[in-house]
């Protein structure tokens, strides 16, 4: 019985010592921790010095040669300039105004952030071109395809393997959604879904939102979508029609 008494006894000793004993104690030396949580890493902050490099600075230049993301070779990349590359995304937008050069802009106008004011903008902020539809297309296979499916149902490769709550874009509520909303979710993503902020540059963006309404009008498309001759060969008869006055 006396055993457990000093045990306990010790122990409780052991933990009060430990709690207060030695506040107030001054070191130099680093404090013991169980859980640094990576507080310290083995990197450079930005603009920092470096005695590793000849020239004593942490940040290095760009390798001679290197291609931005989005664009395809060394020569139509110009930094300050339109650039004419028909496989780069400045090309959907053409040389359109200032939006001509903005890739991955975080300006706070609509085309950066599909915002006007505190609401929602629509509508796609630059020319709509063939050019446009193409690029857009290939964008969406690429980056959303895998999830959403071909047609955006919500059925890519990827429901299968476990994601669920795939956002079927033919939905109601999607089509009736603002542009700048969908562009907003590109951009930052939602829920389980992550964002393209870093890689998708904005007139791709906009491009895959104005695929993504193309998608969504050929799944609801009706008759009066088609040219009319063409819609004649369709037209089945029905009993709503009314027949005409000096029939009846
Ligand atoms: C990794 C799978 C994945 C990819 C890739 C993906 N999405 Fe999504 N997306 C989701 C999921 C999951 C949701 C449902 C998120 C939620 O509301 O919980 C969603 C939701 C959405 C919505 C509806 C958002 C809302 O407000 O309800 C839109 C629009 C959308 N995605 C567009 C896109 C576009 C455009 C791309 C390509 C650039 C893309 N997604 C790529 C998984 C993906």
């Amino acid at each position: 019985m006396l055993r457990y008494f000093f045990i306990g006894f010790s122990l409780l000793v052991l933990l009060i010592v430990s709690i207060t004993g030695f506040r107030g104690w001054k070191s130099k030396r680093p404090p013991i921790e169980i859980f640094p949580d990576m507080v310290r890493q083995a990197k450079y902050k930005a603009q920092s010095e470096s005695d590793f490099y000849a020239d004593d600075r942490s940040a290095r230049q760009h390798v001679p040669g290197t291609v931005p993301l989005g664009y395809s070779s060394p020569q139509v990349y110009q930094p300050d300039g339109p650039h004419h590359d028909a496989s780069s995304a400045g090309d959907v937008m053409g040389d359109a105004g200032p939006y001509g050069h903005i890739e991955f802009s975080a300006s706070p106008d609509y085309v950066a952030t599909g915002r006007i004011g505190n609401q929602w903008g629509t509508g796609i902020p630059f020319e709509v071109t063939a050019a446009t539809m193409k690029r857009g297309r290939e964008r969406y296979n690429i980056n959303c395809a895998v999830c959403h499916g071909a047609v955006g149902m919500g059925n890519g490769i990827v429901s299968k393997y476990g994601l669920n709550g795939i956002a079927n874009q033919q939905q109601q509520r999607i089509r009736d959604m603002a542009d700048g909303e969908i562009f907003n979710t590109i951009t930052w993503g939602k829920n389980s879904m992550m964002g393209y902020a870093s890689t998708i540059q904005v007139p791709d963006r906009w491009a895959i939102i104005a695929y993504l309404r193309a998608l969504q009008r050929a799944e609801h498309a009706t008759l009066q979508d088609l040219p009319e001759d063409i819609a004649k060969q369709y037209q089945k008869p029905s009993i709503d029609n009314k027949l005409p006055a000096n029939l009846q």
